[in-house]
């Protein structure tokens, strides 16, 4: 037996249970991953409140947890391209967070490189390609500068450095108390909320804007005469207003990741873990990632 993160009921953190399951195998082409580390985004806990959520992305109940995990493969099929002992990361969908993955060696796998530890691994897959696929979007290039909306999140940790590291420069949206933790990160701190586009005016023009919250970061930009193809949001569903793009992880460019692990494995990028919680607090740790006022990333160990 071993163990996974489940849930029978849609709810809250409460509906989840850390059950004992049969082990999972690997076939042919499949690798089984030992998973030592799972990272939260919000779109696992929205699966679990939201039937409507969970029917769009194919899920039903009783169903497994969780998408971004890392981990050693410890089983591999035949033609799976990796071997026992591989340090791995990736993607499954409702079934991350549990002792055991089996995934095909062609879906969200990749190998960790050295110098990254599993944590900062984990956090990678869903977070890192969002912010490359926003920074793309918009075609972000050296000199511009960028407002990003949510820029203390998940994904804002990753789009704030990943813009730096382009040559742009970037002001990012938080409350007040964050500003420090935005600063450290190389962004600077705009609150959200009313009267945006004031308070970005009097810090300057800005060229281009992603936004990692909803829409209040593209319409500032929109109002600030940002053109609509230079901003993107990756949170208010297909069709955001004024023409601005919609885009999201899948849409990230192939090598996007990899980039991102390499930059983190050299030191040029950093994740701030906020938090890291036993897989035995998991309705906690779900419960932090769901108050959106997390800086960083949430992580869950095996
Ligand atoms: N389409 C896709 O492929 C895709 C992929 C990943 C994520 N997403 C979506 O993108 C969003 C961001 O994901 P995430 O992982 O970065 O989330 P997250 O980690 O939960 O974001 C937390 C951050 O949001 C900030 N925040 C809270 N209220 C805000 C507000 N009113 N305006 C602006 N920022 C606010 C917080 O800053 P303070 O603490 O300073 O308040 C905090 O740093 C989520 O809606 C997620 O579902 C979409």
């Amino acid at each position: 037996m071993s163990r996974a993160v489940v849930y029978e009921k849609f709810g809250g953190p409460e509906v989840l249970e850390l059950r004992d399951v049969p082990e999972p195998h690997a076939g042919p082409g499949e690798v089984r991953v030992r998973v030592t580390a799972a990272g939260l985004n919000p779109m696992d806990w929205g699966l679990v409140a939201r039937p409507e959520a969970a029917a769009r992305f194919g899920v039903t109940l009783p169903s497994g947890f969780g998408y971004d995990f890392a981990g050693v493969v410890d089983e591999a099929g035949p033609g799976a391209g990796y071997a026992v002992g591989d340090r791995v990361h990736g993607g499954a969908l409702g079934r991350a967070v549990a002792d055991f993955v089996v995934v095909r060696a062609g879906d969200a796998l990749f190998r960790t490189p050295d110098g990254i530890s599993d944590e900062v691994a984990s956090t990678l897959p869903v977070a890192g390609s969002s912010a490359a696929a926003a920074l793309a979007a918009v075609g972000l290039r050296a000199g511009d500068t960028v407002l990003v909306g949510g820029a203390a999140g998940g994904v804002g940790i990753f789009a704030v450095q990943l813009a730096k590291l382009a040559g742009a420069t970037v002001l990012g949206t938080a409350a007040e108390g964050t500003f420090p933790f935005l600063r450290e990160l190389g962004a600077e701190p705009v609150a959200y909320g009313p009267g945006l586009p004031d308070r970005v005016r009097e810090l300057g023009e800005i060229t281009a804007a992603i936004d990692l919250f909803g829409t209040e970061t593209a319409e500032a930009a929109l109002k600030l005469g940002v053109p609509p193809e230079r901003i993107a949001t990756i949170a208010a569903g297909p069709t955001p207003p004024g023409g601005v793009r919609a885009t999201g992880g899948a849409d990230a460019e192939p090598g996007a990741l990899t980039q991102i692990a390499d930059a983190v494995a050299a030191g040029r990028l950093r994740v701030p873990v906020a938090a890291v919680f036993p897989v035995e607090r998991i309705r906690d740790a779900v419960a932090l990632q769901a108050s959106r006022h997390v800086h960083g990333k949430v992580v869950v160990t095996l």
